[in-house]
């Protein structure tokens, strides 16, 4: 077996053992890199957030939603379902586990896709709970809003860390994921390709992270006036 391949979990050929993965490239990976992206928008404040961000558009008179209810059903459903294939996939995949006896770096990266997985899990449920799952219950807006998200950035040291370390995970077993997916899917299938897809990969990684850490940083800029409550 070739060191590439040693990076990940054999798959069986077919369309099904291999849909787990195809979801994760798209729809969910391109979403997770448009989601990263369209947060930069905290560097323009409130109103440009809000309004890009999250369909909701900021008056004198306050906050409302203006998305079309049809359109927003339709985006969860674009990313909530894959991602729950993926990670009925992943956690397959996951169980069938074992370190390859390769160079350090070769296995650094297996190890680090499957402990980035544990984390995403505990990561996700955490962010979908307090930016959709809570403000649907008890806010007009359905979305968390950007004083209490940008507030928490900079007064809540927890909170701060907590969406470094998820960005960082995030973006990693994503841009590790686009490598180890070309190979199990033929795309680079000689070591001059996969040298070349390895290099394609670290790129991604570093653009996504710059861009995550990016609005992660634009919340804290923006979060010194507004000071949590408690
Ligand atoms: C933002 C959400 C996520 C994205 C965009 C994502 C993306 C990816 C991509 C592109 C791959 C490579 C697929 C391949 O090698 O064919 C991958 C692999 C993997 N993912 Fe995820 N993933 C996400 C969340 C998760 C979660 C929550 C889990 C938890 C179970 C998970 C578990 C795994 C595992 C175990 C692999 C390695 C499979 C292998 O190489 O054998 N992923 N992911």
């Amino acid at each position: 077996m070739s060191e590439a391949l040693a990076q990940t979990t054999p798959t069986r050929g077919g369309f099904l053992p291999r849909l787990g993965s195809v979801l994760a490239i798209a729809p969910l990976g391109v979403w997770v890199a448009w989601h990263l992206w369209e947060n930069l928008y905290a560097w323009r404040g409130d109103a440009a957030w809000s309004e890009r961000a999250v369909d909701t558009v900021v008056t004198a008179e306050g906050r409302a939603y203006v998305g079309n209810p049809l359109s927003a059903a339709l985006v969860s459903a674009v990313v909530f379902a894959p991602l729950l294939i993926h990670v009925a996939w992943g956690l397959r995949r996951l169980s069938m586990a074992k370190p390859n006896g390769y160079r350090f770096f070769g296995n650094a990266k297996y190890v680090l896709q499957r402990l980035s997985a544990l984390g995403l899990l505990g990561f996700i449920a955490a962010h979908v709970y307090l930016a959709r799952i809570g403000p649907g219950l008890h806010s007009p807006t359905g979305h968390e809003s950007f004083e209490d998200l940008a507030g928490h950035m900079r007064h809540h040291l927890p909170t701060l860390v907590v969406y470094l370390l998820g960005v960082l995970g995030t973006t990693f077993h994503l841009a590790n994921g686009v490598y180890t997916a070309s190979f199990i899917h033929g795309i680079a299938a000689s070591p001059r390709a996969q040298r070349r897809m390895q290099a394609v990969s670290v790129a991604l990684f570093v653009v996504l992270l710059g861009v995550g850490w990016g609005a992660v940083a634009g919340l804290y800029v923006a979060g010194a006036p507004y000071i949590p409550p408690g």
